[in-house]
């Protein structure tokens, strides 16, 4: 740690009994303890791990005025032996950085990142369930505490950890609604950043879709809204005959963990893979000829979630069902298999 170790304040007794394992709502339930830091005069302190309990913060604090919030989202899995297995974590490090410079945030040093995690899941490892399916969602956060609403970057931030035993994200099937007025981001923002507003502007463009039957919006370029760029809080995959397209990330699109990993993936598996804008009109077109019959989405909290069907200029517009074979659920099965420990990690990168 950089200026004084980890602080552990153990709480006196568990919730864990009073939570059932077997029907999660997602991210309501969390476990016993948090990790928390601050970062005043210049420098990041005073690392502690305490129980789960609401924060005491300015209502001034620059976090409710003004959003300056960023956060991660990652899964602790456990294997068949109990062993515990994170996946990919350096890649979140490295986004949650990424975020914090573009948001006017400190950097988080290396060592209360991980320290504070890695200890946190140690605490509370009997909340992560073993069993493809459970995992343990993990919420790394930044926000601006630092008290009073002028309108300029905070100088005071406060680093913390919270951890939500989960299951699946949807339950169903996802239908979406192509976007053609709101958009999510634009060139020069900050749409690659896990900034708090990026979503917060997504609730109500995605409470309009829900009132028409739809589950989420697929963000579409803000210039033209011709080309698609994410689905919901995902990334956004489609297979056209037998290649495997996606987009390019870009200073609007999230650099996904798992949109690098199935990439990864599907090129080991010999799948071709693109790369490139894709046209909403190639999805058009592709569902008239029958070359286009995969779209799903692709993140942590989703893992890799199917869409069923889409609509564009007031058309539904319905995907064939899936095959055991289609690249979503072979990827899908590939990636659990590599994330809880039952299958080769041939990129290292289950830790
Ligand atoms: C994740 O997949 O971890 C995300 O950040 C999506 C979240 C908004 C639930």
């Amino acid at each position: 740690m950089q200026t004084t170790t980890l602080q552990i304040t153990k709480c006196e007794s568990s919730k864990i009994d009073q939570v059932n394992f077997d029907k999660l709502p997602f991210g309501e339930i969390f476990t016993d303890h948090m990790f928390i830091c601050d970062y005043k005069n210049g420098a990041w302190s005073n690392p502690r791990i305490q129980p789960y309990q609401p924060l005491q913060i300015a209502p001034s604090a620059r976090v409710f005025h003004y959003g300056q919030a960023i956060f991660e989202g990652m899964k602790a899995y456990k294997d068949d032996e109990g062993g515990v297995w994170l996946f990919r974590p350096d890649q979140n490090y490295e986004r949650i950085n990424k975020s914090a410079e573009r948001m006017a945030m400190p950097p988080l040093p290396k060592e209360y990142f991980f320290e504070g995690l890695h200890e946190l899941l140690r605490l509370d490892q009997e909340w992560i369930k073993p069993g493809i399916g459970n995992t343990l969602y993990v919420r790394p956060f930044m926000i601006a505490s630092q008290a009073g609403i002028i309108a300029s970057a905070a100088e005071e931030f406060t680093f913390m950890i919270i951890c939500a035993p989960a299951q699946s994200y949807f339950t169903g099937s996802v239908s979406v609604k192509i976007e053609e007025h709101y958009s999510r981001a634009a060139n020069g923002g900050f749409g690659y950043a896990k900034a708090a507003g990026n979503y917060a502007g997504q609730f109500y463009p995605t409470q309009l879709a829900k009132q028409e039957g739809f589950q989420q919006v697929v963000w579409t370029d803000a210039t033209e809204h011709k080309y698609i760029e994410e689905a919901g809080t995902m990334n956004i995959f489609v297979r056209l005959k037998d290649t495997l397209v996606t987009c390019p990330v870009s200073d609007r699109i999230l650099d996904g963990v798992t949109r690098k990993s199935l990439l990864q993936m599907a090129e080991d598996m010999g799948i071709k893979t693109e790369v490139r804008p894709i046209a909403v009109s190639e999805l058009v077109k592709g569902i008239a000829s029958g070359e286009m019959t995969e779209l799903f989405g692709a993140g942590t909290a989703a893992v890799v979630s199917p869409i069923s069907g889409f609509s564009y200029e007031g058309k539904r517009y319905e995907l064939p069902e899936l095959s055991k074979d289609s690249y979503a659920l072979r990827l899908k099965n590939q990636l659990m298999n590599i994330q809880y420990n039952r299958s080769e990690d041939p990129h290292g990168w289950r830790e």
